[in-house]
């Protein structure tokens, strides 16, 4: 049975500014979807991470099908009706201005979709992202899919022994999407030099080269800076499916134990350590920090079963006290240096503004100062 996975992450507004969706905006969304269970949808499945609400739809509808986009874009509709009645802040954020209604790709709410013939047991993670760029998964799932050091299954598993196939989008092109197809393990140098680059690359769609399967979907989009204003989305959203012919589900989610500096952190101009929280978890210190959460599925004739909580497991615990430190030393240090974002991304005109102001007050000395 072919069966397409829809994954959404939007931001409709949140109580304290940017930390939590309400109850009334999650249960908005969560109910507009749920009326079209066993019509357009096979199931469905909402919840949030930090100020975005995370919406997973299975159907029979295929990719970029319009209905879907349609239906989506009712159950978004409906939640920043709720957070607008509310009176809460960024009401509608990533749907209000963007546009043509329904036009959900490449403006505001990330998606990631996959479309596949359903495994006899098929398994899968919804990773669902906060306070960060795209490419915040860069390391972690190139770490999972290409590195024996995290990934056994490279050297245990002979249906993995052909290694994996990555899709990766320069996602600052100018007017295009702009994508790169490597293979690992011939190309992991070429693309260590992409993806440590995260502001500007981000890995978009990963396939098994044994079987040619889809093992992950990210939701990648172009980013633009506009006279100093950011258009696109962070904070995305990524579907893995799992276990052979693909990495394990603990593969998976070991690498993210690293939590590396990711941007996206307070204001989305600051740097911050990638924390895996529990579902439904809010941000909170500095608007963060940036947090990721894991959601595990079972699926059979498009049926979800209810998730499981990945992070949420006394090992994590003790991951996220070390990066609750990390978190703190890097705020020691304020705007300077590493902390904050390179100018070049940086959200808020305001920066820009006092650079153009400072560069007219500048003099240009001759003959030059001893
Ligand atoms: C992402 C997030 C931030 C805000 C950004 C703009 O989850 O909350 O990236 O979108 O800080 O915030 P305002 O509009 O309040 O300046
Ligand atoms: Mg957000």
């Amino acid at each position: 049975m072919k069966i397409t996975l829809t994954a959404v992450r939007v931001d409709l507004g949140a109580v304290g500014g940017h930390l939590q969706p309400s109850e009334k905006i999650v249960s908005a969304v969560r109910d507009t979807i749920k009326e079209k269970t066993d019509d357009l949808l096979i199931d469905s499945w909402i919840d949030f991470t930090g100020d975005d609400i995370t919406i997973l739809c299975t159907h029979e509808a295929g990719k970029e099908n319009p209905e879907i986009r349609k239906h989506l874009w009712n159950g978004f509709e409906e939640g920043a009706a709720a957070a607008e009645e509310q009176g809460l802040y960024g009401v509608g954020q990533d749907i209000r201005d963007a546009g043509v209604t329904g036009a959900v790709k490449g403006l505001g709410p990330a998606m990631a979709e996959m479309e596949f013939e359903e495994r006899p047991n098929e398994t899968f993670l919804v990773f669902a992202v906060d306070k960060a760029v795209p490419g915040a998964f860069n390391l972690p799932f190139y770490l999972a899919f290409t590195d024996p050091m995290h990934c056994p299954g490279l050297m245990l598993s002979p249906r993995m022994r052909k290694g994996f196939r990555l899709t990766v989008m320069d996602v600052l092109y100018k007017e295009y999407d702009r994508e790169i197809v490597l293979d690992a393990p011939e190309d992991l140098y070429n693309l260590a030099a992409l993806l440590r680059e995260q502001n500007r690359y981000a890995i978009r769609r990963i396939e098994s080269r044994g079987t040619d399967e889809q093992a992950l979907a990210a939701s990648t989009i172009r980013m633009s800076n506009i006279a100093g204003k950011i258009m696109g989305k962070d904070d995305p959203v990524a579907i893995a499916r799992v276990q052979d012919p693909f990495p394990s589900s603990g593969e998976v989610v070991a690498p993210f134990s690293i939590g590396p500096f990711v941007g996206g952190f307070m204001r989305g101009c600051h740097n911050g350590p990638l924390m895996p929280v529990p579902l439904s978890t809010k941000v909170s210190y500095f608007d963060g920090p940036p947090v990721v959460s894991c959601a595990a599925f079972g699926l059979r004739n498009g049926r979800l079963t209810p998730p499981i909580d990945v992070f949420d497991h006394p090992l994590w615990d003790h991951v996220r006290s070390r990066l609750a430190a990390k978190t703190l030393e890097i705020r020691r240090q304020g705007f300077f240096g590493n902390a904050m974002q390179p100018f070049e991304t940086i959200h808020y005109g305001g920066l820009v503004n006092i650079l153009r102001d400072l560069d007219e007050r500048f003099e240009i000395m001759r003959p030059p100062r001893d």
